[in-house]
């Protein structure tokens, strides 16, 4: 089967770690890939992800059987549409389908309609409204979403009136994205992300990873793309997987259905467990970013056969099985990300982290002149599997010590919660 996968991110280089084992794989391409993608597949970097046109024509002329669509812009786009209408297979939801993270507004009011848990809500087609709402309700902490696609940024937790007043005039920063503004009763709990592969009709579901959003320990300071992750969330045991997977996953599947709505990919819930209650704090359409690096390295199935039955609408009869070891991610950011950061910084070490037992994930690097230097915010993923989550994490920082570059930062305290 020869593969194209979108993207260039950690979650990408993970998902060509783990395609690349896959026995049923032919010729492999990456559009634009990384550094570390390269190790696996032929990265080509002079098509952007967003031109539909010239992916789909990329992927004619290099008789791609399956394409795997990492990031949330391009299914946003429809170019799942655009491969499907030229009869190529793609894994990764439709337009329509992918609305479930591209509006929140769409996925709240679908949660409404068929009674999914998630947190009570009014939707805003002007600030002055959703201030005045805000004043009346009085209630606080209380949480203000851009509708659309803000690259994480767009949802504040305000806590205090004051907050929210200023929350609601930021909504304006997004552009189109905040021209429609959510208010939201504030969940108070502990997150998890449970992630599940489905082709419309059945669904998969991963072990539960618990990702870490700000920026700083303790979870202080600003929210990032998540900055570690591990798997398994203890904090998800059996009864509450089965109320996600009975309350939420089946059901939001179900409910696209009746829409008219065929969901094939991954389904990305972000979860809040209130009082032994799993409630959606969010959609994705695609893998979580760090999760992916974690919950791959566990998963014993063939990844790929995977896909490409979701894609297919074979997923029938397959099923996922898992390592009981466990994993973590720590992500080595750039000083000063999620603002300003510096680019093109040596970085040195991993070689020897590898030779100490670390899968490193490319999440922003490139080569200058032959060298690997840093070239995003989140810079690499250092992730170890071990027998418990004790000897992964120990072992995590004892690689993560051994990488360098200037300004380094990340977090000391990944999974402390789970320990
Ligand atoms: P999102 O981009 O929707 O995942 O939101 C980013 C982060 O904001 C989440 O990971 C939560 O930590 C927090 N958040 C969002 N909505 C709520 C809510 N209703 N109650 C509490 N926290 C929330
Ligand atoms: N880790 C959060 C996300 O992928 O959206």
């Amino acid at each position: 089967m020869n593969v194209l996968l979108i993207g260039g991110g950690g979650r990408e280089h993970a998902l060509a770690w783990k395609i690349s084992q896959s026995p049923l794989l032919g010729k492999f391409f990456a559009i634009p890939g990384s550094p570390g993608i390269a190790n696996f597949a032929e990265c080509v970097e002079n098509i952007s992800i967003n031109d539909n046109a010239a992916l789909v024509n990329f992927a004619k002329a290099n008789a791609i059987n399956l394409v795997v669509i990492g990031p949330e812009d391009p299914l946003v786009n429809g170019l799942a549409d655009e491969l499907d209408a030229a009869g190529i297979k793609a894994f990764g939801p439709k337009k329509v389908a992918a609305q479930i993270e591209g509006s929140k507004i769409f996925a709240k009011r679908l949660m409404k309609k068929y009674n999914i848990p998630t947190a009570d809500f009014e939707v805003f087609d002007n600030p002055d409204d959703a201030k005045i709402f805000i004043q009346e309700k009085n209630i606080f902490p209380i949480v203000i979403k851009a509708d659309g696609l803000a690259a994480g940024k767009g949802v504040i937790v305000a806590q205090n009136l004051d907050e929210a007043l200023n929350a609601v005039d930021e909504m304006k920063t997004f552009g189109s994205a905040g021209n429609k503004i959510v208010v939201e009763e504030f969940m108070d709990g502990e997150e998890a992300s449970v992630l599940a592969l489905t082709d419309g009709e059945k669904i998969l579901p991963f072990i539960a990873a618990q990702d870490h959003k700000r920026v700083f320990d303790g979870d202080k300071g600003l929210n990032t793309g998540g900055m570690g992750a591990y798997a398994p969330a203890p904090v998800v045991d059996e009864n509450i997987a089965a109320q996600v997977e009975e309350k939420i996953l089946k059901p939001t599947i179900a409910a696209l259905k009746a829409e008219g709505i065929i969901y094939r990919g991954c389904l990305y819930a972000g979860l809040m467990i209130v009082n032994g209650e799993p409630k959606v704090v969010e959609f994705n359409c695609r893998f979580g970013d760090p999760e992916t690096q974690v919950v791959l390295p566990l998963m014993e199935s063939d990844l790929l056969e995977l896909m490409d039955a979701c894609a297919a609408g074979n997923l029938a009869d397959k099923k996922i099985s898992w390592s009981n070891q466990s994993a973590v991610c720590v992500i080595m950011a750039s000083g000063g990300y999620p603002k300003a950061y510096k680019k093109n910084l040596p970085i040195d070490g991993i070689a020897k982290a590898k030779t100490l037992g670390a899968t490193i994930f490319h999440a922003g690097t490139k080569l200058l002149n032959g060298e690997l230097v840093t070239s995003g915010g989140r810079v690499l993923g250092v992730t170890i599997t071990a027998p418990t989550l004790r000897e992964a994490v120990d072992k995590v920082y004892r690689c993560v010590e051994v990488i360098h570059f200037d300004d380094v930062h990340y977090r000391r305290d990944i999974a402390a919660r789970a320990l």
